[in-house]
């Protein structure tokens, strides 16, 4: 049976890998792609997610633009990360399909009640701002959603834009304190399990030596991607975060982790974007996350590379 999803992003190299996979594998069927602002402004994001579409053969996937900015905070973005486009590395087309004239919130509550009760998985890969204004605006759809599984946060990795933040969750901290309060059925992936998944020499060689367009532009993704964690941290290779959320749908075994208290810090100007995770069960907070931590690395390179290259 094929899972029905709607991939909520801000493209973004990792993202552009995440919506790849999805769309080369058979199980999932892709109901739409939903751009946010986050590693760039939305502009940006979802001219990305086209191209990306057409690279992968699929201009029939429905693109839809949501949120410009965060719910109350102006935009952060992330170019130093990923250049001043969002997909700085390979060199495509600009985009022949159209973007949908419906906007990407009203896009999620339609579909969510359209669509039989839970049998759509949402997998936000950007800041949440889209998918908290399909919640504040429709609540009903909260017990229609399948399940949520996103990249965002971290416990043991703290942070990666801030001492204290993981990116996704920073940039719309309210956002995701009003998803990760929804009561969905939540599968997170912090910077915790995608910091263990690091690219190598010889992932970006195999992405090379398939030979295909998708290949190439995996390669030259990744090769870029990389400069900029392997400066910071000063180890070979990068995390690539977004595709752990598409390969959990695919192959859970490869993960592991606690269904445990996530809570995100809101208020202080310190920690502003932490997601606060009761990883060690210390307080009497309800649970109310699958919190991912660790993952088969080398199994994950290789469903990589098995569905990257049937593209
Ligand atoms: C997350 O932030 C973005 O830069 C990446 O695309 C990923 O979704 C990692 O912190
Ligand atoms: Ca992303």
């Amino acid at each position: 049976m094929t899972r029905k999803i709607i991939i909520d992003t801000d493209p973004g190299q990792d993202d552009a890998v995440a919506i790849l996979l999805a769309l080369a594998s058979p199980e999932l069927q892709v109901l739409g792609i939903t751009a946010v602002a986050g590693n760039v402004p939305l502009p940006l994001t979802q001219v990305n997610a086209r191209k990306i579409c057409e690279l992968a053969g699929r201009p029939d996937i429905p693109v839809f633009a949501g949120c410009d900015a965060p719910l109350m905070r102006p935009l952060v973005t992330a170019e130093h990360v990923h250049g001043k486009t969002g997909l700085d590395g390979p060199t495509l087309p600009e985009p022949t399909m159209p973007l949908q004239a419906t906007h990407a919130v009203d896009f999620i509550i339609d579909t969510l009640r359209r669509e039989p009760a839970g049998s759509v998985t949402l997998v936000p890969i950007g800041p949440l701002t889209n998918i908290a204004a399909a919640l504040q605006r429709a609540p009903d759809i909260a017990g229609r959603v399948a399940e949520i599984v996103l990249m965002g946060g971290a416990y043991f990795e703290v942070g990666n834009i801030t001492p204290a933040a993981e990116f996704n969750i920073f940039v719309d901290p309210e956002a995701a304190e009003i998803v990760f309060r929804a009561g969905i059925r939540l599968t997170v992936m912090p910077l915790d399990v995608t910091h263990k998944a690091l690219t190598t020499e010889a992932h970006v060689r195999a992405f090379r030596d398939m030979g295909t367009p998708v290949g190439d532009a995996v390669a030259a993704l990744v090769d870029f991607f990389e400069r900029y964690d392997e400066a910071k941290y000063g180890h070979e290779g990068a995390p690539l975060h977004d595709p752990c959320t598409i390969a959990w749908l695919l192959a859970p075994d490869l993960f592991s982790g606690r269904f445990i208290n996530v809570e995100i810090e809101v208020r202080s100007d310190l920690t502003r974007g932490m997601s606060v995770a009761d990883w060690w069960g210390v307080t009497d907070r309800a649970p109310n996350a699958l919190f991912i931590g660790d993952v088969d690395a080398a199994g994950f390179y290789a469903l990589l590379a098995d569905r990257i290259g049937r593209l």
